[in-house]
């Protein structure tokens, strides 16, 4: 017995659990209602006087080595402290708490909504799979315009009978579908993603986002459109901001016209980013045909409004000098990081 007692005595004082489960192994083994210790009293029962003499004690302090090895993991596992580590330093400093930062075209985004909303725009959205119809034939796109090409749509569908179905490729058809499913005044914005069949690289993507805007009611003039174009660059970089229209030509508006700002990175000196031109085009605008007023059921001779779409990544290379589009859409933490949000 006194053999037993020893053997089993080296066992527990190398013992190290590593989990509780281990702990509770452990528990059955040596102090359980079957377990050794129970068994070594019932044997103690058996033996001479004299050896209860020598064995008593032994046995007694056998059994409480057990209990305490037992008591002490415990208490480790239930606070957290694995067997073998140091105890918790709790004047330690917590662990930083990382939060995610806005993307540069989601603060860009909400900056341009936010403007406009304080000329009365309401923000609407439309579905980024298409047909023909709210794509191009609504808004006057020739049968046989390069558009349609499939160099620059992405088809999903090929249909001549019900018309083809394709990824849109501007906002614009967004304008269709208000229009179609009401009656003027109208004055939205709206912001989303658009796709093309282009080779990605540095200048162009496959997809990128655009805002459009739309405002149709009685005596709605070319002049509206300018002020409203004025104020929101105003707004968006500054006062003191110039604008200037170029004659443009898109089958949906008539006239047409391309807006540039002046930079706003070397406000007119000549810098890359404007190719030294001291100007940078933001947009596409103009009065909207009155063809496409018809193709919605407005009556275009009661009715004029003014369209205008504009691309968000141009808007924030600008804003934020970047000159590689595909940073957009590469998740690189090292890029987004540095875009902290003060419009949470
Ligand atoms: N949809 C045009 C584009 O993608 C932009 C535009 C919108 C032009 C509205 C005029 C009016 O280039």
């Amino acid at each position: 017995m006194q053999e037993k007692i020893t053997q089993y005595t080296s066992e527990i004082n190398t013992f190290q659990p590593k989990s509780v489960d281990e702990l509770e192994a452990f528990r059955i083994r040596f102090l359980g209602t079957k377990g050794i210790i129970k068994d070594l009293f019932d044997e103690f029962k058996t033996v001479t006087p004299e050896e209860k003499r020598l064995l008593g004690k032994v046995l007694n302090e056998f059994k409480k080595l057990a209990e305490e090895k037992h008591q002490s993991f415990k208490e480790q596992f239930e606070s957290g402290v694995q067997a073998g580590e140091a105890k918790q330093d709790l004047s330690l400093p917590g662990e930083g708490f990382e939060t995610g930062s806005r993307h540069p075209l989601s603060l860009v985004r909400k900056e341009i909504i936010e403007i406009f909303k304080k000329l009365g725009f309401n923000v609407a959205e439309g579905p980024e799979i298409e047909d023909d119809w709210h794509n191009f034939s609504a808004l006057n796109f020739p049968e046989e315009h390069p558009a349609r090409d499939m160099q620059d749509t992405f088809f999903i569908k090929k249909d001549a009978e019900n018309g083809d179905i394709a990824l849109r490729t501007h906002t614009s058809s967004v304008q269709v579908r208000m229009m179609e499913n009401g009656q003027p005044p109208f004055r939205a914005i709206m912001p989303g993603r658009v796709y093309r069949n282009e080779a990605i690289s540095a200048r162009a993507h496959c997809f990128f986002h655009q805002v459009e805007g739309l405002y149709v009611d009685e005596n709605v003039s070319f002049a509206d459109l300018k002020q409203t174009l004025f104020y929101f660059v105003q707004e968006l970089y500054g006062e003191g901001t110039k604008v200037r229209f170029r004659p443009s030509y898109f089958p949906f508006t008539e006239p047409s016209a391309e807006m540039d700002v002046s930079c706003s990175i070397c406000k007119g000196a000549g810098c890359q980013m404007c190719k030294h031109s001291g100007w940078v085009e933001i947009l596409g605008c103009g009065m909207v045909d009155p063809n496409v007023l018809e193709n919605c059921g407005i009556d275009s001779k009661k009715f004029t409004g003014y369209a205008f779409g504009m691309g968000i990544e141009r808007i924030t290379n600008l804003k934020y000098q970047i000159r590689d589009l595909r940073l957009f859409s590469e998740n690189d933490v090292r890029f987004l990081k540095q875009f902290q949000s003060e419009l949470i």
